[in-house]
């Protein structure tokens, strides 16, 4: 069942329904004139996004609708009015009254990709408050709240309150999207996880930006994965994203950056949830893969200079490499674990994280160089052993995942572990394992290591 949101806001949306519907527009024909290349008003948009969250357009004519701007897409300024109707759903926040300038990051979604966990709290240890609005699992990306999720007791869904009450006393919270804030988002990002309507440049723009401009960040640097595990594979259409994003925020009067960045392979070794928290606090340990120290050190450089914190990349990385190996990185996710309701015993023991009982080795075919992943493989593979959902009312198995063993230009030997599957059956462990051995491609030479950075819009 689609949660309601408050009665406040509701009103609105009997309100909002009747004014159109006055004038003879309803949900079926908004998604008819979409199907057939039209472009919405603002008003019908408002109607649409406002019905839905208040319960009055049922599922299948919201997916109906997302199906059609994924085929058809949406102009500029329908882009814009979904973002603005979905910010509208909820609470806009001011933190003016938070010193210092507040700076988050958004990932457009990858394999692996745990950015976030490290991100957050490292910058908010160099000074720069990190008021930060993530995302659950999408299609065969993880999201930041299910891995959150996996430290027994965390809390994703803080009030309003206890979000600006912990931005002011620790400088940093990372939460979902609740009935108080952007529940518009909440509710067509959990129906486009499942009916495969993500990829699509007006409403990935829509679902970050909305969150990003409600939550309150004066500035935001956006990672915009490229390649085979991203939902926009070639760089062209990654950089057209990011210059959507952008011209939302500037259009709202933030400051936003994009790096494009690789998603070529898996980021890190991790994929899942529970293994993704325990490379992240590695990470903040000074101890991760190399990979994902190195973008969480170029995207947080990015955040502290538009957080004024640093005026020159070199002072930003100083900045940066000190509050890792000073160890007050890891202690501001102590304190951040501990004040959103989590066991912060996780960041000693993470064998306190949950994990799945069977361990199992996907080994190569025969001996040669891993020239290529398919990442998207990988995601799927972890999704399908349940670290994603398959339904909206599907739970997330926060023990299972894959270790990558070999990334594009090791070699292997034929037998040797590809990656390691945790799985909660045998019979999942199999599929994944047969599914991760095809997701490789080995040859005689080694695969080129993609740059990790390819390029910034802004
Ligand atoms: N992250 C989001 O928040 N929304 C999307 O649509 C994709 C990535």
């Amino acid at each position: 069942m689609r949660p309601r949101v408050r009665v406040r806001y509701r009103k609105v949306a009997i309100r909002a329904a009747t004014a159109i519907e006055g004038e003879g527009v309803t949900a079926y024909e908004i998604i008819r004139k979409k199907r057939d290349g039209g472009e919405l008003t603002g008003e019908e948009i408002e109607y649409f996004v406002r019905s839905y969250t208040g319960g009055e357009i049922p599922d299948y004519q919201a997916a109906a609708l997302l199906m059609a701007i994924v085929l058809i897409g949406m102009s500029a300024g329908e882009t814009a009015d979904l973002t603005m109707a979905m910010m509208r759903s909820g609470d806009v926040i001011d933190l003016s009254d938070i010193p210092g300038v507040k700076v988050d990051k958004h990932s457009t979604g990858g394999v692996g990709d745990k950015v976030s966990l490290v991100l957050a709290p490292l910058v908010a240890a160099c000074g720069v408050p990190v008021p930060m609005v993530s995302g659950r699992a999408l299609g065969h990306t993880g999201g930041t709240l299910d891995k959150l999720e996996a430290i027994p007791g965390l809390r994703t869904d803080l009030s309003v309150r206890e979000f600006r009450d912990l931005l002011r006393g620790i400088g940093v919270a990372m939460i979902g999207q609740t009935d108080e804030m952007v529940p518009a988002d909440r509710e067509l990002y959990a129906l486009r996880d499942t009916t495969a309507t993500v990829e699509s440049i007006p409403l990935i723009s829509a679902s970050i930006m909305s969150k990003k401009i409600a939550e309150g960040a004066d500035a935001l640097v956006l990672d915009v994965k490229t390649g085979s595990g991203a939902f926009m594979q070639e760089e062209a259409m990654a950089r057209e994203l990011a210059r959507a994003m952008i011209d939302i925020g500037v259009r709202m009067g933030k400051r936003v950056r994009a790096l494009i960045t690789d998603m070529d392979q898996p980021l890190g070794r991790a994929v899942g949830n529970a293994v993704e928290v325990a490379e992240a606090i590695e990470t903040l340990r000074g101890e991760g893969p190399d990979d994902l120290r190195a973008l969480c050190l170029a995207l947080g450089s990015e955040m502290l200079r538009m957080g004024e914190r640093a005026a020159s990349e070199e002072e930003a990385l100083t900045l940066l490499a000190d509050a890792i190996s000073s160890g007050r990185a890891l202690q501001r996710f102590r304190e951040m674990v501990a004040a959103q309701g989590g066991d912060a015993r996780v960041i000693d023991d993470p064998s306190l994280l949950p994990s799945a009982p069977l361990q199992m080795e996907a080994r190569a075919e025969a001996s040669g160089y891993v020239q290529g992943i398919e990442t998207r493989e990988v995601g799927q593979a972890a999704a399908e052993l349940g670290a994603g959902r398959a339904t909206k009312e599907s739970s997330i198995d926060h023990g299972v995942g894959i270790m990558i063993e070999k990334k594009v230009g090791d070699h292997a030997e034929k037998g040797e572990p590809l990656a390691r599957i945790l799985a909660r059956s045998e019979q999942a462990g199999i599929r994944c394992v047969q599914r991760i051995v095809d997701a490789y491609g080995l040859g005689d030479r080694p695969g080129s290591v993609p740059p990790l950075v390819r390029s910034t819009v802004e």
